[in-house]
């Protein structure tokens, strides 16, 4: 319960900081999300189970390890989740996307849900969460609230980057949800920005801004 792996591996560090430097073209910052996301990957999949496949080298015939088929289905948070998502679907190519988008009502201040597209067979499949900037949580927490309600097996969250107040509003919603990032941040700012943070991570993507 209320699980949170933080990837400390010098690749991902290193990438990281090339990410967060403002002078970081937009092209550069979408393959280093990218290649960050296979990395992460790594984490996110290390407990999927093997069985053994009968096979014959050039030299013998062994029992060899295969990964069992576990079904996966990787949902993007838009717009920013796609970048973590076109890393990790390098990894697990046959699984399947689901894309959920949502938007803060500027008067409640509420997540507003616009956009929300997934498997038809998600109790079957575990579900992998993914949003650059676990910033509030707020929005974060809404979208697995609303995953959960399609039954998957399971929910795993991952980030780039996040913030002592996005974990725990993330986790007093599920601390069911294990939480993967690359980093935890000082702090949030008054607009709800990741400091020192990377600024807006679809923007600096999409070259938005
Ligand atoms: N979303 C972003 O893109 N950046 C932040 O720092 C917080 C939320």
């Amino acid at each position: 319960m209320r699980e949170v792996h933080v990837v400390e591996h010098p690749l991902v560090q290193h990438k990281l900081t090339i990410m967060r430097n403002k002078e970081t073209s937009v092209a550069k910052f979408r393959t280093l999300l990218e290649e960050i996301s296979m990395l992460m990957g790594y984490e996110l999949t290390r407990d999927m189970p093997l069985s053994r496949e009968r096979i014959e080298t050039p030299l013998m015939a062994m029992d060899a390890p295969v990964l069992e088929g576990k079904k996966l289905v990787v949902i993007s948070i838009l717009r920013a989740g796609d970048g973590i998502l076109n890393g990790i679907m390098k990894l697990l190519p046959s699984a399947r996307i689901g894309h959920i988008g949502l938007y803060r009502d500027p008067a409640t201040l509420e997540p507003v849900e616009y956009y929300f597209k997934m498997p038809g067979d998600m109790t079957d499949r575990d579900a992998i969460v993914v949003d650059p900037m676990l910033a509030t949580g707020n929005s974060a927490a809404a979208a697995v609230t609303r995953i959960k309600a399609t039954g998957p097996k399971s929910v795993k969250f991952c980030c780039l980057l996040t913030a002592p107040e996005g974990v725990a509003a993330f986790h007093e919603v599920h601390p069911d949800v294990p939480i993967y990032t690359a980093a935890i941040d000082e702090r949030l700012n008054d607009h709800g920005y990741i400091l020192p943070g990377l600024g807006d991570a679809g923007d600096r993507m999409f070259g938005t801004k």
